[in-house]
C-alpha cells in the first residue's frame, strides 16, 4: 500500500470511526485493510468511503472488523488456574472487595469469567467492583445483553459454572441475568480517554498487540498507575510488558505482573 494511500485511509477512518490508526502497527494494519477491501465489493478507498458515508452498517462492519473482538471464556485455561488458585487468593487477602478492570473485554466472556471465580472463591461476589471496557459498541452490546455466545465461546467453562451461570436456547448460550448485573461495561478508548484507578487487578489482554512499542509503553504506564500498589496486572498469553521492572512491576508468574508495594 502506498503511503498517500495510507494517510488517506488513516483520515477518513479517524473521521468517520474516531480510531486513530496511527497507533496500531503500520505492516499489520494495511494487510488487514488490504483483505477488508479485497471482501468489501468496491474496487478502490475512494468508492469505498464514498459508499459509507450514507450506509451505517457498512461503517460498522468497518469498525468490527479494525478492532479485531476474537475472544472465548476462560481463554487460556491455565492462566486462569493460576488467577484462581494463586493470583486471587492473594489479593484478597486483606481486600475482601477487590475493584476489577477487564480493558478490552469484547463481547464480555472475560470479565464475566472472572466474575465465575470470584463468585466460587468468596461467595458472595456481589460486593466486588467489575469494571468492563471496550471501545466496539457492537461487541459492547453483546456483553450487555449477556450473549449470545456459541459453542466455541463456552467450550472451556467448567459443567458446574455452565449450569448455574447459563442458558442454552436454539443452540446459543447466554449468560443469567445474576451474573449480567455484576458487571459494569462502558465504552471507553485505551488509548484516549481516562481511566478509574486503585484497582486490584487489571486484566488487559490480546488488546496491546496491535499497537506500536511507544503507544504500548504508554499503555502500561498507565495501567501502573491505575493500579493500587501491590494490585497486578494480567496479560495475554504471547505478551510481555516491556522494561517492566523500570517501570516499578515484578513478574508474579507467567502473564502476571504485580505494582511495588504492600500486598
Ligand atoms: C482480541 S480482543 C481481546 C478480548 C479479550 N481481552 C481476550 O483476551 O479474550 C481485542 C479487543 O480490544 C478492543 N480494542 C482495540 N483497540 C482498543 C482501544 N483503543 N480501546 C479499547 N479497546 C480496544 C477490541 O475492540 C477488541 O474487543
Amino acid at each position: 500500500m502506498q503511503v498517500e494511500e495510507y494517510n488517506l485511509i488513516k483520515r477518513e477512518v479517524l473521521t468517520l470511526t474516531g480510531i486513530d490508526l496511527n497507533f496500531y502497527k503500520d505492516a499489520q494494519m494495511q494487510r488487514r485493510l488490504n483483505t477488508f477491501l479485497l471482501r468489501s465489493k468496491h474496487d478502490s478507498w475512494q468508492n469505498y468511503f464514498r459508499a459509507i458515508r450514507t450506509d451505517s452498517a457498512e461503517l460498522r462492519k468497518l469498525k468490527d472488523y479494525l478492532t479485531i473482538n476474537v475472544s472465548s471464556f476462560f481463554r487460556d485455561t491455565e492462566k486462569y488456574k493460576t488467577l484462581k488458585e494463586k493470583v486471587l487468593p492473594e489479593l484478597l487477602d486483606g481486600h475482601p472487595r477487590l475493584r476489577v478492570w477487564s480493558a478490552g473485554c469484547s463481547r464480555g466472556q472475560e470479565p464475566y469469567s472472572i466474575a465465575m471465580l470470584l463468585a466460587e472463591l468468596t461467595g458472595d461476589f456481589r460486593r466486588h467492583y467489575i469494571l468492563a471496557t471496550d471501545l466496539d459498541r457492537s461487541a459492547l452490546d453483546i456483553a450487555q445483553a449477556g450473549g449470545p455466545y456459541t459453542d466455541d465461546d463456552v467450550a472451556h467453562v467448567a459443567p458446574a459454572f455452565r449450569q448455574q451461570y447459563f442458558l442454552t436456547r436454539d443452540g446459543k448460550h447466554w449468560v443469567s441475568n445474576d451474573l449480567k448485573r455484576r458487571i459494569t461495561f462502558r465504552q471507553q478508548n485505551l488509548l484516549a480517554d481516562r481511566f478509574e484507578t486503585n484497582f486490584d487487578l487489571i486484566i488487559c489482554r490480546n488488546v496491546v498487540i496491535y499497537f506500536t512499542a511507544p503507544v504500548k509503553d504508554k499503555l502500561y504506564q498507565d495501567f501502573y498507575r491505575a493500579l493500587r500498589p501491590g494490585g497486578v496486572l494480567f496479560v495475554g498469553g504471547t505478551e510481555i510488558v516491556p522494561k517492566a521492572t523500570t517501570l516499578g512491576f515484578r513478574p508474579a508468574g507467567i502473564s502476571f505482573y504485580r505494582r511495588n508495594g504492600k500486598i
